[in-house]
């Protein structure tokens, strides 16, 4: 079934993303075509992140108020497993200048997704726009498979650079690139 064009972006608290979590992490293991056990295994992991200081989440929204995008972040900060992970590749390839180049106040881009039948029409660039635009740090940062991908075009489309290429997080064996900008994205 293909999906409506979005109505609306809008911004949802943590209580309103709790309500509808089942629905989100549907839509999130439909965008990444994961199988559907992993639903249940990331919904702790998007639990803590609502707590997290600057956590901030946008959803497209279809025809009948069903979830069709979401993108979510919040505030990196030290002792984060992402941020850990990040800073220790960028100190062995660039030093500790470009950690507190790129560290210092960011934005982590934790996850943006729209479902498959959606794509193509402009809702992920809508989410990730309206995302950032509440954003009061000076930089964003966030890891995707090292491309060709939608996500990649998107992403250097609105002037994403390489922060790292072909970086391994433990645990996962596909190379990663850690894209990065200043805010606002004008
Ligand atoms: C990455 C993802 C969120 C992008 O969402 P999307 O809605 O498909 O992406 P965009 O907003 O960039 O859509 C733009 C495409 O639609 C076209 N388009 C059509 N109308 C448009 C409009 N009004 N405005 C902008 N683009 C439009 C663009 O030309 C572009 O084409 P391209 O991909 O060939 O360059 C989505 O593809 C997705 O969920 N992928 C799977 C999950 C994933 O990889 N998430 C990211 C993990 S890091």
């Amino acid at each position: 079934m293909t999906a409506a064009p979005a109505r609306r972006v809008v911004e949802l608290s943590a209580r309103e993303l709790n309500a509808r979590l089942g629905e989100a992490l549907a839509l999130y293991v439909s965008a990444m075509d994961y199988p559907p056990g992993t639903a249940e295994q990331r919904a702790p992991m998007w639990l803590a992140h609502m707590l997290r200081d600057g956590w901030r989440c946008v959803v497209a929204l279809g025809e009948e108020d069903e979830l069709i995008g979401i993108g979510y972040g919040y505030r990196g900060a030290v002792g984060q497993w992402w941020h850990e992970q990040v800073r220790h590749g960028l100190t062995m390839v660039a030093g500790p200048g470009a950690v507190e180049q790129w560290m210092r106040d960011y934005f982590e881009l934790t996850e943006l997704h729209v479902l498959p039948g959606a794509q193509g029409r402009g809702i992920g660039e809508q989410l990730l726009r309206t995302l950032l635009a509440g954003v009061p740090n000076s930089r964003v940062l966030l890891s995707t498979p090292e491309g060709p991908s939608k996500a990649w075009r998107l992403y250097r489309r609105v002037g994403f650079a390489d922060v790292l290429r072909h970086y391994q997080f433990t645990g996962d064996p596909r190379p990663f690139a850690v894209l990065g900008r200043a805010l606002p994205l004008g």
